[in-house]
């Protein structure tokens, strides 16, 4: 009993001169003198040593000193903890929450949705076709054999491992495709990526986007499809727009046109845009010639259709005031961000 009250007066010495604002000396003292292989553990051991008629006032001894050294182990543990930091504090529930940052279209699909939203007014349906077409599709059945001259209108992407494929040069590939498919009439407008192989400047680059239209029916004529593109330039520009056709050369129409709108920016007054002209191109367009429907399995003595191909990037850059058309594959959010257009 000596032995035990000896002890316990020793270490209550040792543990009150103990003191620290480390953490991790406080976890030392806790081990040390609470945890399970501690020193208490070890004393509360000597209690069966103690004579029975002793065991009362030992234990209360040993409580006694395992209080004091708890309290002393919190007393260091709460000098020790940093102390609690504004983020730690409950959050007030009534405050109005962080808005998420929303993102806006990307201003070529705003320009496409609004081309489109327009021929579906006319009862266009909409398709897409891949990005890689095979000879076929992208030049062949457009009627642009093997070494055909036109060919080099278009500097093309070739894919190494087959020579037979490339990454389509227009969407006038789909044109194609829609028509394969064997189902008629087509009334149709399919939107999409094309490459080529153009030095990236402010005024061109090797991708870009397109939309395509086509048409497919018994007694089309020239007349639908310049009332139909006319309809399209006075819903997109407005009705003062006028238009204007000129003869052109595409191997896929005949008659083959291409279409200027008067010019927008400066009402046909002359600027830069319309390079003092006052008309501003915005598409090719044709009669498909009948070469395209035989190659595509329609009898061009029983159908006949339309077709045009317009940019999207040229009117867009000219809606949204864009000065260089890298700005549009950049990706920079501060230029994205712009573009919230309800269209
Ligand atoms: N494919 C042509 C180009 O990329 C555009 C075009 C012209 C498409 C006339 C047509 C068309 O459908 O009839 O320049």
């Amino acid at each position: 009993m000596k032995n035990l009250r000896d002890q316990i007066e020793n270490l209550r010495q040792e543990i009150s001169a103990f003191q620290t604002q480390d953490l991790s000396q406080v976890e030392e003292f806790r081990i040390k003198y609470l945890g399970t292989k501690g020193l208490l553990k070890n004393l509360m051991g000597l209690l069966k040593e103690v004579a029975p008629e002793q065991k009362k006032e030992a234990g209360q001894l040993l409580n006694e000193f395992k209080q004091f050294t708890e309290a002393h182990y919190e007393t260091l543990r709460a000098a020790s903890t940093p102390k609690a930091s504004a983020k730690d504090t409950p959050a007030d529930l009534s405050l109005p929450g962080d808005a998420f940052p929303v993102g806006s279209r990307h201003p070529v699909t705003l320009m496409r949705n609004q081309i489109v939203s327009i021929f579906q007014r006319l009862g266009f349906a909409v398709a897409e076709g891949p990005e890689i077409e095979d000879d076929w599709h992208n030049f062949g059945a457009l009627n642009l054999p093997a070494h055909h001259p036109a060919r080099d209108m278009q500097d093309t992407f070739y894919i190494q491992q087959n020579p037979d494929w490339v990454l389509r040069t227009h969407t006038s590939s789909v044109q194609i495709r829609e028509m394969e498919k064997g189902k008629l009439p087509i009334r149709m407008l399919m939107p999409g990526r094309v490459f080529r192989n153009e030095t990236i400047s402010a005024r061109s680059h090797c991708f870009f986007h397109q939309i395509e239209g086509l048409y497919i029916d018994k007694n089309v004529s020239f007349a639908d499809l310049k009332q139909t593109l006319y309809f399209f330039v006075q819903e997109m520009y407005g009705p003062q727009a006028k238009v204007r056709f000129r003869p052109s050369y595409f191997p896929f129409t005949e008659p083959s046109a291409e279409m200027d709108v008067s010019c927008f920016i400066c009402d046909s007054k002359g600027c830069h845009v319309c390079k003092k002209t006052g008309w501003v191109e915005i598409l090719g367009c044709g009669m498909v010639h009948p070469n395209v429907l035989t190659n595509c399995g329609i009898d061009p003595e029983q159908y006949s259709g339309f077709a045009f191909g317009m940019g999207v990037e040229r009117p867009a850059m000219l809606k949204y005031g864009v000065n260089d058309l890298r700005l549009f594959s950049e990706n920079d959010v501060r230029f994205l961000k712009q573009f919230t257009a309800a269209t």
